[in-house]
């Protein structure tokens, strides 16, 4: 019965996996299979954030601006700027990608190093994610509601307003400024799950140790983080730190000395200027006067192949332009003039003698840090009855699941049986996030190791995949895991 019952569960984990679309699948809606991993409260901030009944006029959510399919940036890539619920309504900065944003550190200042450091938005205005959250429904450029109420009001008839009530308390909808703060928490939750900070690009991969990156974007990473070179990783730093997965900001803020986009300027007149941070801080007590006039804060590098155009102003329209500004903003007129001048970084970038070949090789490592790359590697079992599982995540009830890499052979004294014997065991680099199609697990609990899929090749080259299922067990105190059931796929 129990072992009936697991190789149900085991199909059906099967057919599930199979029909998994993947997040970044080009799609501007969240695959079944990823939300349903969400906690209630991130369920909740999910709904909001698609909700877009919840602007005025309605017709507007959050991911009207931060599709998934783009990252969670802006979906039209043409587009500097994003355009607000109300026709002819505009903003001034280009929408960056709200992934990886739950990371971003509280707005500070840190005196040791006399910088201005972490805070939402490209000028760090807001300190935290739940801060963040309540200025979209409210701002005119934006979701356009005029006050909080309206947005509670909109809630208050939405079909989730139960599960708001499930999460929040049955009268968390009562109180207009509790009900906010209660908004701002479920859509900071969503923002802070597995689906906005993924760590499954080729590059993470790559420094788990599971794939190789071709030469010319091992080329790339190299120049990339040369100070003789690139030096990009000055400030987008591409290195684990505390064994964690690098974010490519170090969350400071910088003036490049970008040129005006004449597309805003149209918009917002000539003499538009956006001052930054220089704008947050201009009353701290921390600031010299002018001195943070031009400056945004540094983007994160993750995702940027999907999220053009670039800087703060979308004035760039593609990466081999960013490098190649960085390269020669000093030496080619191509440039116009900076929108900031005064304060602006004249000794990390500006002639970097890159080559065009160079130049190139950086773009190729930038390309590798898209979220959903796709490992291809199958479970096997060979004709010697060797059977390699590339990944197993191995999991129980009160552990972190972790993900090996394992090798088992058919125990030599046991040939005519279904007894095989574990020749490697090794444990991957890789988050409890890393998810790959059909990927085999291990129960700690119960002892059972499920094989979703397992490609055998057959001496005259076909090829078949089965669904199988192993015991563990202890023989002469070896630790054995016996086949228990197989099934070849239709
Ligand atoms: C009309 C387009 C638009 C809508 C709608 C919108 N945003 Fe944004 N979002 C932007 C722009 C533009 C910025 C950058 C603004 C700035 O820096 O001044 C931004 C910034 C952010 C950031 C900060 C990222 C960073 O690196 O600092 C987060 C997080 C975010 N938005 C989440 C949301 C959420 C949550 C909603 C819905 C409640 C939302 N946005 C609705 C355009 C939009
Ligand atoms: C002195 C710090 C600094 C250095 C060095 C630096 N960057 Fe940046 N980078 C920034 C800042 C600050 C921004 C945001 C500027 C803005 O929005 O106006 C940025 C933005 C970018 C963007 C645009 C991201 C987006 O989504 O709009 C890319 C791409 C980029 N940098 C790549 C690089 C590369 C490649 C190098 C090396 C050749 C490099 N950076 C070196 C500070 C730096």
């Amino acid at each position: 019965m129990h072992i009936r019952l697991l190789i149900r569960r085991s199909i059906i984990g099967c057919i599930t996996v199979l029909f998994t679309t993947h997040v970044f699948a080009g799609d501007s809606k969240l695959s079944t299979e990823h939300v349903r991993k969400l906690s209630i409260e991130q369920s909740l901030g999910h709904k909001i954030f698609f909700d877009t009944n919840l602007s005025n006029p309605v017709g507007q959510s959050c991911a009207s601006c931060h599709d998934p399919k783009t990252a969670f940036s802006e979906p039209d890539l043409d587009s500097p700027v994003s355009s607000g619920a109300e026709i002819g309504k505009i903003g001034t900065i280009n929408t960056p990608t709200a992934m990886y944003a739950a990371f971003i550190p509280a707005f500070h200042f840190n005196s040791e190093e006399g910088l201005f450091i972490g805070g939402q938005f490209l000028d760090g205005r807001e300190s935290t994610l739940e801060a963040q959250a309540k200025q979209p429904f409210l701002n005119p450029d934006e979701m356009n509601n005029p006050d909080k109420a309206n947005v509670i009001e909109k809630i208050r008839n939405a079909t989730y307003a139960d599960d708001f009530k499930l999460v929040f308390g049955q009268d968390a909808l009562d109180d207009i400024d509790a009900a906010y703060n209660h908004v701002a928490a479920a859509v900071a939750s969503f923002e802070r799950s597995v689906i906005f900070n993924p760590f499954t690009s080729k590059y993470d991969y790559y420094l788990a140790g599971m794939v190789e990156l071709s030469e010319q974007e091992e080329r790339g990473l190299h120049l990339f983080e040369a100070e003789d070179k690139g030096n990009c990783a000055a400030c987008h730093p591409s290195q684990p730190l505390d064994e964690k997965p690098p974010l490519f900001t170090d969350f400071t803020y910088d003036n490049l000395g970008v040129p005006a986009n004449q597309k805003i300027l149209e918009i917002k007149g000539a003499d538009f200027v956006d001052m930054g941070l220089g704008k947050t801080v201009k009353d701290h007590p921390n600031a010299e006067a002018g001195a943070n006039n031009g400056k945004f804060k540094v983007s994160t590098l993750r995702n940027s192949a999907k999220t053009a155009p670039y800087m703060h102003n979308g004035v760039f329209t593609s990466l081999k332009e960013v490098v190649d500004f960085y390269n020669t903003r000093d030496v080619d007129p191509r440039w116009a003039e900076p929108e900031i001048a005064a304060g602006m970084n004249t000794e990390e970038l500006g002639d970097l003698k890159l080559s065009d070949q160079e130049v190139d090789d950086i773009v190729a490592f930038l390309r590798t840090l898209s979220d959903g790359y796709e490992l291809d590697e199958w479970a096997t079992i060979d004709q010697r009855n060797i059977i390699n599982l590339p990944y197993v995540r191995i999991e129980g009830q009160n552990v972190v699941s972790r993900i090996y890499s394992v090798q088992m052979e058919k125990t030599a004294a046991a040939q005519a049986s279904s007894q095989y014997q574990v020749t490697r065991l090794k444990e991957l680099s890789l988050t409890d996030n890393f998810q790959q199609s059909d990927m085999p697990y291990y129960s700690l609990d119960t002892g059972i190791l499920e094989i979703p899929a397992i490609r055998k090749t057959h001496e005259n080259g076909k090829q078949s995949t089965y669904v199988a299922q192993f015991k563990k067990a202890f023989i002469n105190e070896q630790l054995i895991f016996e086949l228990s059931y197989y099934k070849e796929w239709q």
